[in-house]
């Protein structure tokens, strides 16, 4: 479907196509010297020991489960408010994912929640800074240092992202960012994990590539041909050169597309400030938010319609709209195998029914955002609930 306003449109200037070009003609499209630098950027950028590019978000948090070396069927708590990929790279390490409820306001995993969902079996907790907003990564990490648990972050929406003055990126065991179309920045499809951990770091980029132990690209260096040697199955899952290309400069602009985001967030809160129907989210003191999503929370006790329909309105006026996330414990999957309820998760059920995500991009017009405004409050009043006389 073609909106006037989409949900997303990326932003890519002549340094992004000259540096693709420029790969395409160096002969070298996988893993290699962009690659590399953009490593070394990121790495710089983050003020960490190591960054290790891959070809998704999913793809650092399954290597860090694998990494961690974990025995089938110990416990992963995450939350429930997240994009499958979170949990699911659970699962596919053999290990058992356990949900902790949401805080309101932020929609973050609640610490005290993780502390009640904690068992004999419990290895890592595996926080998602939602929507750019950091979770209280105190709490998590003092649970961590109590229970001898790892910190494997989901930081799909987190770059750019500050906790308590410091970037995202160096707090917990791994952090994995997402290059994704629709992210803060875009290599079309990609990731990269951050460590402070250089064992980690090794065993991880080893595991990217097959388990290979050299990488292809130092395999053909000059020093003349080398053998690999296989000391554990890996994944397919290294950055080529191709979307490295992207990356490199995308990141020089992670700042300029970051205050963008934020002049259209703090348009839209002043917007929505005094309607009663829609609540906007609360950033917490100790945060400074990418600002990833703008995602509201309707009152459908005071509407005629429910989320989806207004959803379906949205999209009738040409604006593209989605929801960040389908609870992940009310999915037949995780009910199936599970036995998650919704009652079980209160927060992220209500949510669940209740919030929607309006366009925001770096390159949306002042226009456009004035537009969104003006057709959800339009909406807001067409089917807001008659109140019934009370003299
Ligand atoms: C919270 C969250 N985690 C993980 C991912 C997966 O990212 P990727 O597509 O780079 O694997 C996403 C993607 O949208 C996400 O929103």
């Amino acid at each position: 479907m073609d909106f006037k306003i989409p949900f997303h449109r990326s932003w890519f200037g002549p340094e992004e196509i000259k540096e693709v070009v420029d790969t395409l003609e160096s002969g070298w499209l996988t893993t290699g010297p962009k690659t590399h630098r953009f490593e070394e950027d990121f790495k710089e950028y983050i003020g960490c020991k190591h960054a290790i590019g891959l070809n998704s978000c999913t793809a650092g948090l399954h290597l860090s489960l694998m990494a961690l070396g974990f025995s089938r069927g110990e416990e992963v708590i995450t939350t429930p408010l997240t994009f499958p990929a979170s949990a699911n790279v659970i699962v596919h390490s053999n290990l058992t994912p356990v949900f902790a409820d949401i805080e309101p306001g932020t929609l973050n995993i609640d610490p005290e929640q993780v502390r009640a969902k904690l068992t004999s079996r419990t290895r890592a907790i595996l926080p998602v800074h939602f929507a750019g907003h950091a979770c209280d990564m105190d709490a998590l990490l003092g649970l961590a240092a109590e229970q001898d648990l790892r910190i494997v972050e989901d930081a799909a929406h987190a770059l750019e992202t500050f906790y308590k003055g410091k970037k995202i990126g160096g707090l917990g065991d791994t952090t994995s960012f997402s290059f994704y179309a629709t992210k803060n920045i875009t290599t079309g499809e990609g990731g990269m994990l951050t460590t402070n951990n250089d064992k980690l770091a090794e065993k991880i980029r080893v595991m990217r590539l097959h388990g290979l132990s050299r990488d292809a690209w130092k395999r053909y260096d000059k020093r003349g041909f080398a053998k690999w040697e296989l000391h554990v199955p890996g994944f397919k899952y290294n950055m080529s050169d191709i979307n490295a290309a992207l990356g490199i400069h995308q990141l020089k602009k992670a700042g300029q597309f970051l205050e963008l985001r934020k002049k259209y967030a703090a348009r839209y809160d002043e917007a929505f400030r005094d309607v009663e129907e829609i609540e906007t989210l609360k950033i917490k003191d100790y945060t400074q938010s990418a600002h990833h999503i703008y995602v509201i929370a309707l009152d459908l006790t005071r509407l005629t319609l429910n989320r989806d329909q207004i959803l379906d309105e949205m999209q009738q006026a040409g604006i593209g709209v989605a929801i960040h996330f389908e609870p992940l414990h009310l999915q037949p999957f995780y009910q199936q195998r599970y036995g998650t309820r919704e009652k079980d998760f209160p927060v992220a059920t209500s949510y669940g029914e209740r919030i929607l995500s309006l366009p925001l991009f770096p390159r949306m017009r002042e226009e456009e955002v004035e537009e969104v405004i003006q057709t959800l409050t339009g909406l807001i009043r067409k089917y807001r609930k008659k109140l019934v006389g009370t003299g």
